[in-house]
């Protein structure tokens, strides 16, 4: 049998990690019969709360889940790790500065890189969920110089999926119908869902939708905004599925994306599409024994251009700020 995956997830205590981790325990990543070694990272006032929902995993008896450890130091939690899921980020208080917010994130992203650069395993695969999702992947990628930066990427998994079940009621298919989705760019509001290379039931998505205006004034910002929609309905940000597209991207990343389609993930550019190099933005990414591989090749018209240049003239903003904080 083979040795448990071990598997880091920070911000196990909040309200992701208290669905990522039952999920994660009960096979969703690898299935049934790979087990897993669950090493949970908190800071230290949430670290009685996180025993609690340690004491539910335990009451779980998930055949599959090999251990947990929790603790406060990243150098203990990650040590050996195959697979580090950072979702704990501080959120954006009231009144709080953008450069306040990179800077408290940058202080988190950037320990967390040099841990994971010192005591990772050699085969460390990297999925930053926390906000801002690219620019901290970007921030622990920069700090972290003998893990290859291949290694590392943020979540758009979720705008994927959200993209994929608004064209699905859109159109009347079932989501199973719905292929070569992208996500272009940055995970917030100035993200490109591009559905002019997705397609329905092999058909070319924006023909079969047929309405550029819906595409433009509704499905864009639809799938842009829906973070915020989620907030104002439920009273707290989107966790389950969250947890969920985590899930789906770890999975895809390591097992290989479903073959004749591809899936979307932030990684670092090499200059694709004329987005900057060093960049973390999303691209349409196909995935095979834990490699991706940006689809080459694709036509861009000038509406898609215009999305997503401006989408990554925002990550550059980012990255210069973070540059301007010295984090990088
Ligand atoms: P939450 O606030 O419920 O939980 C975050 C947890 O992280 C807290 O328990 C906190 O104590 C912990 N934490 C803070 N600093 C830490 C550190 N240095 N080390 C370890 N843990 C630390 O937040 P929630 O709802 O679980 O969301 C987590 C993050 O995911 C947020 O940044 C949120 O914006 C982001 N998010 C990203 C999505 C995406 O699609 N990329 C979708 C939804 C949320």
């Amino acid at each position: 049998p083979e040795a448990p995956l071990k598997v880091a997830v920070t911000g196990a205590a909040g309200q992701i990690g208290y669905s990522l981790l039952f999920r994660l325990a009960s096979g969703s990543l690898l299935g049934a019969d790979r087990p897993i070694e669950l090493r949970l990272l908190e800071i230290e006032p949430a670290l009685k709360a996180l025993e609690g929902v340690v004491m539910e995993l335990d009451d779980c008896a998930f055949p599959g889940l090999a251990g947990v450890q929790i603790g406060s130091d990243p150098r203990k939690i990650f040590d050996g790790v195959n697979l580090a899921l950072l979702v704990g980020a501080r959120p954006r208080g009231p009144g709080m500065e953008r450069s306040e917010l990179l800077s408290a994130n940058g202080a988190i992203f950037t320990e967390q890189g040099k841990a994971l650069n010192d005591v990772a395993a050699d085969d460390v695969r990297i999925g930053v969920t926390g906000n801002p999702a690219n620019t901290n992947a970007l921030i622990a990628l920069s700090n972290a110089p003998d893990i290859p930066k291949e290694r590392f990427s943020a979540l758009t998994r979720l705008d994927h999926n959200r993209a994929i079940s608004q064209l699905a009621q859109k159109t009347g298919a079932p989501v199973t119908d719905i292929t070569h989705m992208t996500i272009w760019g940055n995970h917030s509001a100035t993200q490109y869902p591009d559905l002019f290379h997705a397609e329905v039931g092999g058909r070319n998505a924006a023909e079969v939708v047929d309405d550029q205006d819906w595409i433009e004034n509704t499905f864009i910002p639809t799938v842009a905004k829906r973070g915020a929609a989620i907030i104002d309905a439920r009273g707290s940000s989107s966790a389950a599925s969250a947890a969920n597209a985590t899930i789906d991207a770890a999975r895809d990343w390591l097992l290989g994306s479903a073959e004749g389609d591809w899936v979307s993930m932030a990684v670092v550019s090499d200059g694709s599409y004329g987005v900057p190099e060093g960049l973390v933005s999303s691209f349409p990414v196909t995935t095979k024994h834990g490699e991706w591989t940006i689809v080459s090749g694709l036509e861009i018209d000038d509406f898609s251009r215009g999305r997503i240049d401006a989408s990554t003239a925002e990550l550059a903003e980012e990255r210069d700020a973070v540059v301007e904080l010295g984090l990088i």
